[in-house]
């Protein structure tokens, strides 16, 4: 008998049918993958298994029995916890704290005895080594926090932990603990149900795998019946053709760095002597691992940070201190690395999003016009770039790959001159990484100088005509396009090229 089990789940919100008529079975001790694109309806399901959303249709059944899972304390007391795509943890509390919360009989005022004695409980039942008891939540970081989380999920009881894009926030090595603690839980008998767009990852964890497309299942396979070209197929449907990837048609200067030298902050490490021209028509890659200076490269580009040496030119003039409005008034294009907290504001519609760059609806910007002009104007750009929302919905309510497109919508809607991305399509899947590496390439064919700035070397190389690599906050290369990794990857290291 599974110990979970969703038969004919079907929910719709407004106008959109997020999940049509689903089946799903898991079984304890095994990895149930769960595998689809942006919006196929991935969160939609493991959110009603753990009782976030009641369906509209359907049942689910817990240890052979029909039951209704009203809430997540719900789901709790049948041993059911997940661990969300945005973290759920209270950032004021410490990791104590956090994993008392919510447990029978733990008033928020209890004693430094009891936090002790849950946080003991946890450590023990989780897979992962856990942040100590009395650090505030909101000074670890994603994967320290997400740590706690599965940690609160597995202690007390748990039997079944749903993990939704668990790896897409962690670094290569944090996403590989996780992914051999998902295999140690199954081993100990707990159920896992494991979301992810990425085929490695269902070949290395999962027991079965279920593909949504569409909020409908479209195919099933067990392990030994795993085929990446199937299970591709399976989850895009008839996917767009890609652009052929022409080289790029380099023209005049349209970004400059000069002898730059910046940094973001106190915490982030700082770049120096940087010198790199982007010409119209290229597309120049800086590559690198996370924490080589990435940070304040992109701040000193972007504007939001003044350089404490050299200069920025954009389109022949030099940007000076005019801060983000002054490097976008010479013509710069950013699609940030942190959609979620500087691409948008996650508070303010769609419509209003685009309205963030005045002009990007043509016409006087805040405060001037009716909302419902602005949602009238807003429609065609966001339809244009494929977002599937109503403009009139908050930015905060898309999935990454929709809230990226706002993004890439505001921005890209008319070409600028010079273009800056960081991590474009970190965290997308592969429908919505491909159109925006599509819409770079057609901006680079348009005429944009491109700075690539990420830190996933298969996109440098395949979307750069040029790298450079950025290690220790200095820049070496460039490196035609055609340099093998290894000698990249000893760049990224610092060793000698
Ligand atoms: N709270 C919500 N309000 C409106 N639409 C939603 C909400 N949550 C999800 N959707 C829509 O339901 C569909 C499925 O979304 P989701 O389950 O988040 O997909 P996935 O996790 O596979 O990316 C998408 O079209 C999404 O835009
Ligand atoms: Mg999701």
């Amino acid at each position: 008998m599974p110990l979970l089990e969703l038969r004919g789940i079907t929910h719709r919100f407004g106008a959109v049918t997020a999940l049509d008529g689903v089946d799903l079975d898991v079984a304890a001790g095994e990895v149930h993958a769960l595998l689809g694109e942006n919006g196929a309806g991935k969160s939609t399901l493991v959110n009603v298994l753990a009782g976030g959303i009641v369906p509209d249709r359907g049942e689910v059944w817990v240890d052979g029995e029909v039951v209704r899972l009203r809430s997540p304390a719900d789901a709790a007391r049948r041993g059911i916890g997940m661990v969300h795509q945005h973290d759920a943890l209270v950032g004021a509390f410490t990791v104590a704290e956090n994993l008392a919360l919510g447990l029978p009989g733990a008033p928020f005022s209890s004693s430094p005895g009891f936090l002790e004695a849950v946080h003991r409980r946890a450590a023990a039942a989780s897979p992962l080594p856990l942040p100590s008891a009395t650090a505030r939540t909101d000074t670890l970081g994603v994967g320290e926090r997400q740590r706690v989380e599965i940690a609160r999920a597995v202690a007390d009881g748990g039997r079944l932990l749903g993990l939704d894009e668990a790896t897409a926030v962690l670094t290569p090595a944090e996403a590989d603990a996780l992914l051999d603690a998902t295999r140690a839980l199954a081993r100990d008998g707990m159920a896992v149900v494991f979301i992810t767009h990425r085929l490695a990852e269902v070949e290395r964890v999962a027991d079965r795998v279920t593909v949504l497309r569409g909020g409908r299942v479209v195919h099933r396979a067990a392990r030994g019946g795993f085929d990446p070209a199937t299970l591709a197929a399976a989850m895009v449907g008839a996917a767009p053709e890609p652009l052929p990837a022409g080289p790029g048609r380099p023209g005049g200067e349209a970004l400059a760095l000069v002898g730059l030298a910046a940094r973001a902050s106190d915490a982030s490490r700082g770049v120096d002597g940087i010198d790199l021209s982007v010409r119209s028509g290229e597309i120049v890659g800086v590559a690198g691992v996370d924490g080589n200076g990435q940070r304040s490269l992109a701040a000193a580009v972007a504007g939001t940070c003044a350089p404490s040496a050299g200069e920025v030119r954009i389109g022949g003039r030099a940007a000076g201190r005019t801060g983000p409005a002054g490097h976008r008034a010479l013509g710069l294009a950013i699609v940030p690395e942190d959609r979620r907290t500087e691409g948008l504001a996650l508070d303010l519609s769609l419509a209003e999003n685009l309205l963030l760059d005045a002009g990007a609806l043509g016409g006087p910007a805040w405060g001037t016009r009716a909302p419902r002009a602005i949602r009238r104007a807003a429609a065609p750009r966001l339809e244009r770039f494929g977002v599937t929302a109503d403009p009139g919905a908050r930015a905060g309510a898309l999935s990454g790959g929709n809230q990226q497109r706002v993004v890439l919508a505001r921005e890209l809607g008319e070409p600028p001159a010079a273009l800056l991305l960081v991590n474009p399509t970190r965290g997308l899947d592969l429908r919505a990484t491909a159109f925006v590496r599509d819409e770079v390439r057609r901006l680079r064919d348009a005429g944009a100088g491109v700075l690539l700035v990420s830190t996933d070397l298969d996109e440098v190389v395949e979307l750069a005509d040029r790298v450079v690599v950025l290690s220790s906050g200095r820049l070496s290369g460039p490196f035609p396009k055609e340099t093998p990794r290894a000698e990249l990857g000893r760049a990224m290291a610092g060793g000698a090229p």
